[in-house]
């Protein structure tokens, strides 16, 4: 592999590059979360979400960030397996230096973090692009058109016997659908699974969006789940503490005169990113 031959410092700054990239991300991510605090039955996260799903400039971005996250995990492996290789033997003093112990906890943080991603793509990530099965939200107005279009057919003789039926069947599910399943606005239904999109809006309906407001609500009734979001929030404060110090280091802006600005600055990061992430799971957790 190319990546694997380049020198160090090259591989040092592309961890920094991407890294800084990331935590551009992080403030836009904790900002769309906040509407889940709104009492509006998800209207601006649903809003948000459909925006962020549907947007091009958007999926370009999101491309480039999958990219970058990758890329910065398996840089950071390969320098991290390079560095231990290096020094075969263990040092007889343990390293108590600043540097030393910082890196050591971005290896650990850095571990914590790559599970909490995986367990986080596979609820939310994986469900968007159809891969598990999630919540799904779809526009009232969506699905009525799609019904006045085959009522139109059925008219005209046009529909077979097996899709008047299921026509039908989806009236009377419709009419008998529980409140819960209609948004506070009425414009959506929401929190249906698969089996629910086809019952209320017919087999070829295709336009159906994640609902990922249920589905967040749903997850963090799960005090293990509130519990193991919390662990990552505290790996994200110690990773981001250490890593955003480092980038600067990096690329050679940690001059003498601003090491306590950068230092301060670090400091605020890592505390107000993931206290803004914390506070979604404890008051979905606290007010269910
Ligand atoms: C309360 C905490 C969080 C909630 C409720 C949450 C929710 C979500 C949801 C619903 C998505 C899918 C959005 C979409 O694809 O349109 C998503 C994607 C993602 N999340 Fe989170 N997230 C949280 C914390 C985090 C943290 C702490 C990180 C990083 C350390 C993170 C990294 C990502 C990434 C990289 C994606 C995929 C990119 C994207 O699709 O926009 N999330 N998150």
């Amino acid at each position: 592999m190319k990546l694997i031959k380049l020198a160090s410092i090259t591989k040092k700054l592309c961890i920094g590059a991407l890294g800084a990239f990331l935590l551009i991300f992080l403030p836009f991510h904790m900002g769309m979360n906040f509407c889940i605090l709104r009492d509006d039955g998800g209207e601006w996260y649903r809003n948000v979400c459909h925006f962020m799903g549907t947007n091009y400039i958007v999926k370009v971005f999101e491309v480039i960030l999958l990219a970058c996250v990758l890329l910065h995990i398996v840089v950071t492996i390969i320098v991290t397996i390079e560095n231990y290789k290096a020094r075969p033997v263990r040092y007889a003093v343990p390293n108590k230096s600043k540097t030393g112990s910082g890196s050591k906890y971005m290896a650990v943080t850095g571990g914590i973090l790559l599970v909490f991603l995986i367990i986080h793509f596979v609820d939310f990530y994986f469900a968007k692009v159809g891969l598990v099965e999630g919540k799904y939200v779809v526009k009232t107005e969506k699905v009525e058109q799609a019904f006045q279009e085959k009522a139109m057919k059925m008219q005209q003789g046009q529909l077979k016997d097996e899709d008047l039926q299921e026509l039908q069947a989806q009236y009377m599910a419709i009419q008998t659908m529980s409140q819960d399943k209609v948004s506070k606005d009425r414009k959506y239904f929401v929190n249906l699974s698969k089996e629910e999109v086809q019952k209320y809006c017919g087999k070829e309906f295709k336009e159906y969006e994640p609902d990922f407001y249920n589905m967040a609500k749903l997850k963090f009734q799960s005090p293990l789940y509130v519990l193991i979001y919390l662990l990552a929030f505290i790996a994200l404060a110690i990773h981001l503490y250490h890593g955003v110090a480092s980038i600067f280091q990096t690329f050679g802006l940690n001059v003498k005169k601003y090491t306590k600005a950068i230092d301060c600055f670090a400091l605020i990061y890592a505390i107000v990113i993931p206290l803004g992430f914390a506070l979604v799971p404890l008051f979905v957790f606290l007010t269910k």
